[in-house]
């Protein structure tokens, strides 16, 4: 015997949290609100008291005094309301990785609310449910233990009829850390709390348990078969516009028109029993994989589509109804046609909305275990027989929750898990209760379980290698070695069976911060091989949660704001959405919305070819307009008469004579465009344009006039051309008009975007290239010297040479700039000829201009005719059109959420920078330019890391740049396209010139 007492048994294996599933759980059924009672437990009146470790549980005696403690509101997260604080990790767990169990220091939520009995209007029993609770969570009612739940974006139901009294106390014990949390690390903020709503529910006597819609559509003879499926007796199913009453448990056959996320045709019905009505939103619709594609009502989709996780920045992910209505329009309104439902079911309301407004949605189960990556994927729950209960009961959960959407058109298992045989019991739990949809999971690269082979941020040409069916099997990465370990057998078969398995992008365009670039191109494959069924741009929105500095500033905190330790948490990784967290558009979202666009217009000489893409309607909701404008003022404008199209096919218009008639020259600023326009408001106004496309009018050359050049004049210390005052030792510009010039230089940097820093190094990504950031920080572009080396006069120009380079190399550029007085003296035209000297071409320069910094800052609004109104990149382009644009300095400025490079212009012919009496400068381009305009220079860009950090100067900083390079999508992908790369060559000359004016 020996002298040893346990005190307390930390893990014992019966500990209920270690445990990921639920005790007295209800079956799970399929949601809905039918017209029987029930009582919303939301309130802002719940009592709360957060505990930092899982104490002895002590509140739930109904005379409990909870008088001192807070007040907390249901639904949210306690973090996001004063108690505790948020933790960011990407792929990491914020805690050992020792399944299941979880760290001391877990924080303890503990709530207590009370209700009165509610009065329903029949006989029958009371049930509860909880739509969502991170993450694990233990309920009493009256004193009464009534079970308890993990999985935290599942609902879970409890009966409750045999404990409810006249007044009602319901406490809930909600943990943050579980062994639940090892199956949720999905790249998101931990957000523990009930924070989807609470509810209890009469169910009458006679109600339905639980009901499952089938509704086909038969595209070769038009006809829908209906078939509700009900337990329970004495149930009808109708449908008044379709004169259906039949018994639930019958099927009918009959005309009707499908549903598609292009025409979400739903017939509302009732499927009542004795007991209760449930409305049905009925949507016929067939989905299979077929001859190699994936196809509802015969046809071949093409997936426009988005991510959306469930975010916003005040709530976290108890996101509401206004909320997410606002992001299905969103959606809608930018040319998306699908959601994947990253990477957990949503609020059933969101699904509702998507079978209403239109939208393919992929499903996708709450599971994720990307932290055993780092273990080399050890005890990773995906292999192992202790969780195949938990992974089922998710799965389950998500299927019966959801299987009566009919814009749900793929289950997906879950994401980045890796492999084991527990994904394929999930497959085969969802097919052996859902046929008639096909079954998804990323990390299945031989393509064992899933109906669809997907891939994240795989590189264009890779997708191309796919969609000619010339991919290798063994790819990349990981999925390498799972290819190792097949026999040579397996091997063989799933090589077949995958090849012939259509192909989705199942995350790509990384919109972190500036970009994506490149969409335009992975577009442009997408529809050329029909194997590829397009893909989904990763992600909806920033997670940056709003938060205030000390003198009252607004910024969008990320990773390591919470006190989140190094080397745990993803920085600004978790703000990569196309919306900015208060859900205002990025530029890259206006680009996508180009990109997506499902009408293309391609000019043929006088003749315009109309593209429908649309991959099952025509184009009959859409109205046809054209204007002319010269330097955006519109001259001319009138309809297009355009038969009607069918779906993926194409017509041809002839344009109106003004269209076709050269005027002018190409300085003339003539330019017309065309738009396709909603003919009647449906999730848009009336007018809402959906489709444009743009171009110059035809016209002459331009006529060359030959300068005619003013005398310069030297004087004692100063040379003045034109309105410009040099110094006549180093030919600094001093004066222009009467602003002060505090410095123009050659400028080459810029500060960096996420997607020039790139994203970390992850098990999943070994070969990720090196990041542009750290290729130009080794080459010192951010360290250039302007060494002058002559000022001289020849003719009436004054002609300055500079060698610009960085220290340590011998790399440099021989700039010369040449300065010369035009329009009697009115303008300064400025030549720059820069000839690279030694190796330039492994590096691609951030930008290539003129940088000149104005010694004012009256300046405050710039006008400018060029493209617009947004920014633009060569990558990142196809939003943007030729327009007179204006917008003040501060407008100007993209607030990404880590500051970065933003607000280039492009193509800009002319720009005039003038006060509020119009006074300042205009540029002219020749023939164009890229323009920025900022009060902080890019090296104090570089240097923020918040918005508030940026203090604007009284100086107004100008870039007249040649070049600007692409955006890419290194953060997590492929880097920038080589056409979009600004590269040198050493001896070739690059020339561009610009003139500046005095205005008023
Ligand atoms: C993927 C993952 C997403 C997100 C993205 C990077 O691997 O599925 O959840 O983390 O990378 O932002």
């Amino acid at each position: 015997m020996t002298d040893r007492q346990v005190l307390y048994q930390h893990h014992p294996a019966e500990h209920e949290n270690t445990q990921p599933w639920s005790k007295s759980a209800l079956k799970p059924r399929a949601w809905h609100e039918s017209d029987a009672d029930r009582l919303s437990l939301n309130s802002p009146d719940w009592r709360f008291r957060l505990s930092p470790t899982v104490i002895p549980v002590d509140f739930t005696a109904v005379d409990y005094d909870d008088s001192k403690w807070d007040k907390l509101v249901v639904p949210s997260h306690w973090v996001l309301n004063g108690h505790g604080k948020p933790i960011y990790t990407n792929l990491e767990y914020p805690f050992v990785v020792d399944p299941p169990r979880v760290p001391t220091e877990n924080p303890t939520g503990d709530y207590r609310y009370s209700f009165i009995k509610p009065q329903w209007s029949g006989a029958g029993r009371t049930i509860i449910r909880f739509d969502g609770v991170e993450s694990w969570f233990k309920l009493w009612l009256n004193e009464v233990e009534i079970g308890w739940s993990s999985g935290s974006r599942l609902p879970v139901e409890f009966d409750i009829t045999d404990h409810l009294s006249e007044n009602n106390i319901i406490c809930v014990r909600v943990i943050q850390w579980s062994a639940g949390s090892y199956l949720e690390d999905q790249d998101q903020w931990w957000l523990p709390g009930i924070f989807r709503d609470v509810t209890v529910l009469h169910r009458p006597n006679n109600c339905a348990d639980d009901h499952f819609v089938h509704a086909s559509y038969d595209y070769t003879t038009g006809k829908g078969t209906l078939k509700v499926d009900c337990e329970g007796e004495f149930t009808r199913v109708t449908v008044p516009e379709l004169n259906i009453d039949m018994h639930a448990g019958d099927s009918i056959t009959l005309d009707v028109e499908p549903w598609s996320a292009e025409v979400p045709r739903l017939y509302r019905g009732t499927l009542a029993t004795d007991g209760e009505h449930i409305p049905l939103n009925i949507g016929f619709r067939t989905v299979e994989i077929r001859d190699g594609n994936f196809r509802v009502n015969g046809a071949v989709i093409l997936f426009n589509g988005v991510n959306r996780h469930e975010f916003h920045c005040e709530r976290g992910r108890a996101v509401d109804k206004e909320t997410m209505l606002q992001d299905v329009l969103t959606i809608k309104r930018n040319n998306f046609n699908a959601v994947r439902t990253s990477h957990y079911p949503p609020s059933s309301h969101f699904l509702d909305l998507c079978d209403e407004y239109g939208l393919w949605v992929v499903d996708e189960g709450d599971y994720e275990t990307h932290g055993f990556g780092f273990v080399d994927w050890r005890k990773n729950p995906s292999d192992s027989p202790a969780w195949t209960d938990a992974l089922i009961n998710r799965t389950q959960r998500m299927v019966e929750r959801d299987k009566n959407h009919p814009s749900i058109v793929l289950w997906s298992l879950g994401n980045e898990a890796y492999r084991g045989f527990n994904i394929g019991l999930m497959a085969n739990c969802v097919r052996s209760r859902d046929s008639s949809r096909p079954v998804h999971y990323e990390n299945d690269w031989t393509g064992e379980h899933s109906d669809i082979w997907t891939h994240m941020y795989t590189w264009p040409e890779e997708i191309e290698r796919i969609g000619k069916r010339e991919e290798t099997f063994d790819g990349y990465g990981y999925q390498k070695r799972e290819v190792s370990l097949l026999t040579e057998a397996d091997r063989v078969r799933l090589e077949k069976s995958r090849r012939e398995k259509p192909f989705i992008a199942i995350e790509y365009g990384h919109s972190m911060g500036n970009g994506p670039g490149g969409l335009l191109e992975y577009q442009q494959i997408f529809e050329k091989y029909p194997r590829l069924q397009g893909g989904f741009i990763w992600e909806f929105i920033d997670h940056g949660l709003k938060q205030t500095t000390a003198d009252g500033k607004t910024f969008y905190a990320y990773g390591g704001d919470f006190g989140e330790p190094r080397g745990t948490h993803g920085g600004n990784f978790v703000c990569d959405g196309l919306l900015f967290p208060d859900r205002t558009p990025s530029p890259a979202l206006l680009d996508v919305k180009a990109v997506f666009q499902p009408v293309v217009f391609t000019l043929d000489d006088k003749k315009l070819l109309i593209r429908n893409k649309y991959d099952l309607r025509d184009l009959s909701h859409l109205r046809f307009s054209w204007r002319l404008e010269k330097y955006g003022e519109v001259v001319e404008q009138g309809e297009l008469d355009v038969p009607k199209v069918k779906a993926r096919h194409t017509v041809t218009v002839d344009l109106p004579s003004t269209l076709t008639t050269a005027r002018g020259d190409s300085k003339a600023g003539w330019w017309w465009t065309v738009t396709a326009t909603l003919d009647g408001a449906t999730w848009a106004p009336d007018g809402h344009e959906v489709a444009w496309a743009q171009y110059p009018l035809p016209h002459s050359e331009n006529t060359s006039n030959k300068a005619v050049l003013t005398s310069l004049k030297i004087g004692n210390d100063t040379v003045s051309v034109g309105p410009a005052t040099f110094d006549s030792t180093f030919g600094k510009l001093l004066t222009f008009g009467s602003i002060g010039v505090e410095d123009s230089h050659l400028d080459l940097w810029r500060a960096p975007t996420d997607n020039d820093i790139g994203g970390p190094i992850t098990p999943d990504w070994p070969e990720v290239s090196a990041p542009n950031r750290d290729k130009w920080y080794t080459a010192g572009l951010d360290r250039i010297q302007n060494r002058v080396d002559s000022v001289e006069k020849v003719g009436e120009s004054l002609v300055v040479k500079y060698t610009d380079g960085a220290a340590i190399y011998d790399r440099c550029l021989r700039t010369t700039m040449t300065y010369e007085a035009r329009d009697e003296g009115r303008s300064l035209h400025v030549g720059v000829s820069i000839i690279p000297e030694n190796d330039w071409s492994d590096l691609q320069l951030p930008r290539l201009g003129i940088r000149l910094t104005l010694d004012t800052k009256s300046l405050e609004r710039v006008k400018w005719f060029g493209l617009g109104p947004g920014e633009a990149y060569p990558d990142l382009r196809s939003s943007v059109r030729m327009g007179a644009w204006e917008k003040s300095i501060d407008e100007w400025q993209t607030p990404y959420v880590m500051p970065q490079e933003n607000g280039n212009r492009m193509d800009v012919q002319y720009a005039d920078i003038v006060d509020d009496q119009g006074q300042g400068v205009r540029i002219e381009g020749d023939p164009h330019f890229n323009l920025t305009v900022r009060r902080w220079t890019s090296e104090q860009l570089t240097a923020a890391k918040r918005v508030t950090e940026l203090e604007p100067s009284d100086k107004t900083i100008i870039n007249i740049d040649y070049a600007n390079s692409g955006i890419g999508s290194a953060s997590c992908g492929p880097g920038v396209a080589d056409k979009y790369r600004t590269v040198l060559k050493a001896g070739e000359a690059m020339r561009f010139g610009f003139v500046l004016r005095t205005l008023g």
